[in-house]
């Protein structure tokens, strides 16, 4: 059976600041959706990512479904009002724009989603992240899918062999997508060129070559795109098919590992290592680091099984203490250099403003303060050529 999967996320509010939202707001955004889902949905599992509240939905009404979109949408207008009620920090923060039009892309809210004839056994996982941006799942969707040396499914599986194809999306372009596409592995340089570019060019989705399923689709919305401002960091959600045609659950975690450096924490505006948490975990120490939470789940004819937080197991713990280790050897050096972002990705205009007023008092020397020395050409002797 053809089976979509649709995950929606918007910050409607936190307590604290950024940090969380209240159990009174997740649980008015549940309540909503089990209201009105009948007909709909085939089941639904909500979670919470820092300030970040996901709605994972299953249906057979294919991407993009108006009536998908709306149910999310107005789970978030009343998950607002919850929070105008509390007093909670950003109250509607996510939703840009006043009233709902067929489609949450472009409103505001991060969506991921996808539709795919259900295997016998269908294993996927759910990823969000807080605090960063959706270039930050480049690298580890890059390593997962197309290095061997993270994967060795590419060598010892026949299928996945044959490598996969990757929508990139340039996110620069603000009034129509551009996207290319490219596959590996012959096309490895071109993507790599691409992905290490992680605030431009951003994957969107990955597909099989054997089989030409779709393994991937990322949550490329860049809220300062759609608000033309600085209103929240865009933090995506992801889902990841995994086994058979794909590469293994273990590989498509295993790069969480590292830590990458990725755009975000305070302000949106700086770089911090990529923190693995479990599922639920608020935000804390400088508004970051940046964090990802992944559940893996089996579904069968649209049912859920229940989740598996991946990132709740002892070996994540030491990933996490040496990322910490790395926050703070970043934090020491401020706002100098690499710690905050470049000029183009910086999300508030205070540093703009006040080079434009320094602008006007740097003044011209008359003269150069040394002359150019001209160099006399020298021949192969060493002698000077006249
Ligand atoms: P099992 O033998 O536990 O099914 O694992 C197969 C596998 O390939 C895991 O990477
Ligand atoms: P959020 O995008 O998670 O709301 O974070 C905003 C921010 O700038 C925190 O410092
Ligand atoms: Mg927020
Ligand atoms: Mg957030």
């Amino acid at each position: 059976m053809k089976l979509t999967v649709t995950v929606i996320k918007a910050d409607v509010g936190s307590i604290g600041g950024h940090l969380r939202p209240s159990q009174r707001l997740v649980k008015t955004i549940v309540e909503h959706v089990n209201l009105n889902r009948k007909g709909l949905l085939k089941d639904l599992y909500v979670s919470h990512t820092g300030d970040d509240v996901a709605i994972l939905m299953t249906h057979d009404r294919g991407v993009g479904d108006p009536d998908v979109h709306q149910l999310a949408w107005k789970a978030f207008v009343t998950g607002t009002q919850c929070a105008q009620r509390q007093g909670l920090y950003g109250a509607g923060q996510d939703l840009l724009i006043d009233s709902f039009s067929g489609n949450v892309r472009g409103l505001g809210p991060a969506v991921a989603e996808m539709e795919f004839e259900e295997r016998p056994g269908e294993p996927f996982l759910f990823f969000a992240a807080d605090k960063t941006d959706p270039g930050a799942y480049n690298l580890p969707l890059y390593l997962a899918f197309a290095d061997p040396m993270n994967s060795p499914g590419l060598l010892l599986s026949p299928k996945m062999s044959r490598g996969f194809r990757f929508v990139v999306m340039d996110v620069s372009t603000v009034d129509k997508d551009r996207t290319i596409e490219l596959e590996t592995p012959q096309d490895l340089y071109d993507l790599a060129t691409l992905l290490r570019d992680p605030e431009r060019y951003v994957v969107e989705s990955i597909w099989s070559r054997a089989s030409d399923e779709q393994a991937a689709a990322v949550a490329t919305e860049r809220l300062h795109n759609i608000a033309g401002k600085y209103t929240g960091k865009d933090d995506p959600v992801m889902l990841v098919r995994s086994q058979m045609n794909f590469p293994a659950t273990g590989e498509i975690l295993s790069p969480y590992h590292i830590g990458h450096y990725v755009a975000g924490a305070m302000r949106g505006s700086h770089q911090m290592p990529l923190m693995p948490v479990k599922l639920h975990s608020p935000v804390s120490f400088f508004d970051g680091p940046p964090i990802v939470s992944c559940a893996a789940f089996s579904v069968h004819e649209g049912k859920l099984t229940e989740p598996v937080d991946v990132f709740d197991h002892p070996f994540w713990d030491a990933v996490r203490s040496r990322v910490a280790d790395k926050s703070i050897e970043m934090r020491r050096q401020g706002f100098f250099g690499a710690a905050m972002l470049p000029m183009t990705e910086l999300e508030y205009t205070g540093i703009s403003e006040r080079l434009s007023a320094l602008r006007k008092r740097f003044k011209l020397r008359p003269e150069p303060a040394s002359k150019p020395r001209v160099l006399e050409p020298v021949g192969s002797d060493g002698r000077i050529v006249s």
